[in-house]
């Protein structure tokens, strides 16, 4: 007889490979479902704003891992080729890697693709926050506008991803950032007080030590609320999501902070969080507002309306009003909405108004726009 042993996965608190190529772990895996969902909606609406887009892989890796999986740049640049409608449009890339023997196996890596004359590829070796610095001041000196950028942010630890170089790449119009946040690394950091200028270059400010002082129990909670603040009030990001992802035994592993101006941006991230097939390996969850983490499992009806039916302050509302509140403040989406409302008014939690704010019928179960809703 065979006794199959369903072991463990080795999910977290993994040592910092020091090999140039090392294993993938499910938790990358799911970070690039992600980034490739998300650009793989994103680019087809940009191409309609601009004939130039730019991606910049701030800590790109090496391209490939041990089992010859993609690594991030490989994996966006698979993906662009695969976008026929992308063609007249030229696409921009620039790798940082701060390790040489990483870099070089990355320009190996792609120096055997074919790529069409509209890939432009810039691979640079060096520290992301000087190769990005250097770029913002020409910038600034030329006065040129910078076409849409994605910038994807994901070093190993949180060293190296100063806030002043996000705040001054938020402060673009066009660009928006994905970062893996690594804030349960912090804890390993915390009480040396050479780390602190470390910490508070990571935040952007000061109070984060006083911040740590009086929050050590949910350290990690203040921590993530406050970086948030930071990207929305200092940096201008107008859509700001954390996602967390957690091993099985519940325990951080990283959390990916989304920030944008753009509102379609914003619902395109949250649509590749939702799509995220976790296999059971991970809880990835959205919390961005303590008060109302979302797990992304099936059926959340229940729990978005109580969303919506706390935050309300009238009793009558056009479904248009309480889509853009899910839209832009909560982390579901039009369709969750829809069932959601659908699940209240069997329960009768609401009326709907049988004549549409157009004058017109509705039909029964449905919620467009201009449908109207009675909260009871
Ligand atoms: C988590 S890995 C990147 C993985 C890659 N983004 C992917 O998804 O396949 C982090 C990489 O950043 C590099 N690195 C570390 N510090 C850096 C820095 N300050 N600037 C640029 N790269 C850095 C490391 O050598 C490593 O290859």
């Amino acid at each position: 007889m065979v006794f199959t042993i369903f072991m463990q996965p080795k999910l977290t608190h993994m040592a910092i490979p020091k090999e140039v190529v090392w294993e993938i772990d499910p938790h990358t895996i799911a970070k690039h479902k992600i980034l490739k969902a998300y650009l793989d909606a994103w680019y087809p609406i940009l191409k309609s704003t601009s004939s130039r887009l730019n991606y910049i892989d701030g800590f790109s890796g090496p391209g490939k891992y041990l089992g010859s999986e993609l690594g991030s740049p490989l994996v966006v640049i698979d993906l662009a080729l695969k976008h026929q409608s992308l063609n007249g449009v030229e696409l921009n890339f620039i790798f940082v890697e701060e390790n040489l023997a990483r870099k070089e196996n990355l320009e190996k890596e792609i120096s055997v693709l074919k790529l069409p004359d509209h890939f432009k590829i810039g691979i640079v070796h060096g520290e992301f926050h000087e190769v990005i610095g250097k770029i913002l001041d020409e910038l600034e000196r030329s006065g040129e506008n910078l076409a849409p950028t994605f910038v994807f942010i994901d070093p190993f630890g949180f060293a190296g991803i100063p806030f002043s170089i996000i705040e001054r790449l938020m402060k673009i119009p066009r660009v928006e950032v994905l970062i893996t946040f690594m804030v349960n690394r912090i804890n390993q950091f915390i009480g040396d007080r050479k780390n602190n200028q470390h910490i508070i270059n990571l935040f952007g400010s000061e109070k984060v030590l006083e911040m740590l002082d009086e929050n050590r129990g949910n350290r990690y909670e203040v921590l993530r609320a406050f970086y948030q603040k930071q990207l929305h009030n200092v940096a201008g990001a107008k859509f700001v999501r954390y996602f967390g992802m957690k091993d099985v035994n519940d325990r951080p592993i990283y959390d990916l902070f989304f920030a944008t101006k753009h509102p379609l941006g914003h619902i395109k991230m949250k649509e590749a969080m939702w799509n995220i097939d976790n296999e059971g390996l991970f809880q990835f969850s959205d919390g961005t507002d303590q008060n109302q983490i979302v797990l992304f499992q099936p059926d959340s009806r229940k729990v978005l309306f109580d969303i919506i039916n706390e935050t309300r302050t009238k009793q009558r509302y056009e479904v248009k009003r309480i889509r853009k509140f899910v839209e832009d403040e909560t982390a579901f989406l039009e369709r969750h909405m829809k069932k959601s409302l659908e699940y209240a008014e069997e329960n009768k939690f609401i009326d709907v108004d049988l004549i549409k704010s157009n004058g017109q019928k509705r039909r029964g179960k449905t919620f467009p726009d201009d449908v109207i809703i009675n909260f009871k």
